[in-house]
């Protein structure tokens, strides 16, 4: 059980460090991710990701409580259907496990919560796709369809941000039309501009049971190899309307983090994905680092190479060494 914290007296010393301080953490820009499956009455870890629960629509209330009061508010889900088929459609649902936990949370928290809706077909379609197939490929166009349904029906019932994550050409653009002409204009759109085609995904995939079960996504998302290919989606999204852009993975990607700040003037998110959280914890528990400390400074490296906003699975354990005064 976390406790929280009171911060601790500074000498002054301590105060002149921090006074000087080149970059600054704070527990405001913290997203935690959570899982939510269908079912009722579920709590259950994921193996993949030691530490991190699976919700119900109705138990997902019992992680935001934690959450709360460890200091973090704001929170990104993913679903994770029951029943998956070729185009997806849970994520579109009305009464889809995001929609339900959406209408859930915001009629238990009010606005004291910030919530954000991914938005991707890939944990809903039975070939684990992020989008509809036709052959052995993705269909953009009809892909972009489902994608503006699926932002449409998270707003509907409460999203405050809409976070695509497939990497569908003209994405962004398209979930911005459908939202405007319905009312929504206000609702953001953080993109998943610069996301890699990566190994560090492997315990979400696991946690999401979104694996592809043929061919894999490098299709559409990025060559590791490409940094330049990364400022051109950064600017191809913001064009189309993004307000806030990522960058994911964050850890072995922190000179892509760096050159999208620079070259960009809206607010730059980082995701410390599924692996780098797996990674961390699994140095820990075999003794091999400094859990706590390594956590500390992996998340400070993405701060320094420009993110604004860090999306983590370590949101509750930072926002508590924040408030301890071990981070900040
Ligand atoms: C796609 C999506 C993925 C992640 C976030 N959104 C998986 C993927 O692209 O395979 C990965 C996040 C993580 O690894 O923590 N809906």
């Amino acid at each position: 059980m976390m406790m929280t914290q009171r911060p601790r007296r500074l000498r002054s010393s301590e105060l002149l460090r921090e006074m000087v301080r080149e970059t600054r953490i704070s527990k405001e820009s913290l997203i935690y991710p959570l899982f939510v499956r269908e079912g009722r009455n579920v709590r259950e870890e994921i193996s993949s990701l030691p530490g991190q629960i699976r919700y119900s629509p109705d138990t997902v209330a019992q992680g935001v409580e934690k959450a709360l009061a460890s200091g973090v508010s704001r929170f990104l889900l993913f679903g994770i259907p029951e029943h998956k088929d070729p185009l997806g459609q849970g994520a579109y649902d009305p009464q889809g496990v995001v929609q339900q936990a959406l209408r859930n949370l915001r009629a238990a928290f009010g606005h004291d919560v910030h919530l954000s809706g991914d938005v991707c077909l890939c944990e809903y379609t039975s070939h684990g796709h992020c989008g509809v197939l036709q052959g052995e490929s993705v269909c953009n166009d009809a892909t972009l369809d489902l994608l503006g349904k699926t932002a449409l029906s998270q707003v509907a019932a409460g999203a405050d941000l809409i976070a695509p994550s497939d990497m569908m050409d003209g994405r962004v653009g398209h979930i911005r039309r459908v939202l405007d002409e319905h009312g929504y204009a206000s609702i953001p759109i953080m993109s998943y501009a610069a996301k890699y085609a990566s190994a560090f995904y492997g315990p979400f995939r696991e946690a999401a049971g979104s694996a592809p079960q043929r061919g894999d996504r490098r299709g559409y998302q990025m060559d590791p190899h490409n940094v330049r290919e990364a400022l051109k989606e950064v600017c191809l999204d913001v064009c189309e309307g993004a307000d806030i852009v990522m960058v994911k993975p964050a850890l072995a990607y922190l000179d892509v983090l760096r050159a999208v700040k620079e070259e960009t003037v809206v607010p730059v998110a980082a995701y410390s994905v599924s692996g780098e959280y797996a990674m961390i914890q699994a140095a820990g528990r075999l003794g091999l680092m400094d859990q706590d400390r390594l956590m500390c400074e992996t998340a400070l490296s993405i701060y320094r190479a420009g993110a604004d906003i860090l999306i983590t699975y370590h949101a509750k354990e930072l926002a508590q060494a924040i408030i301890r005064g071990d981070l900040g």
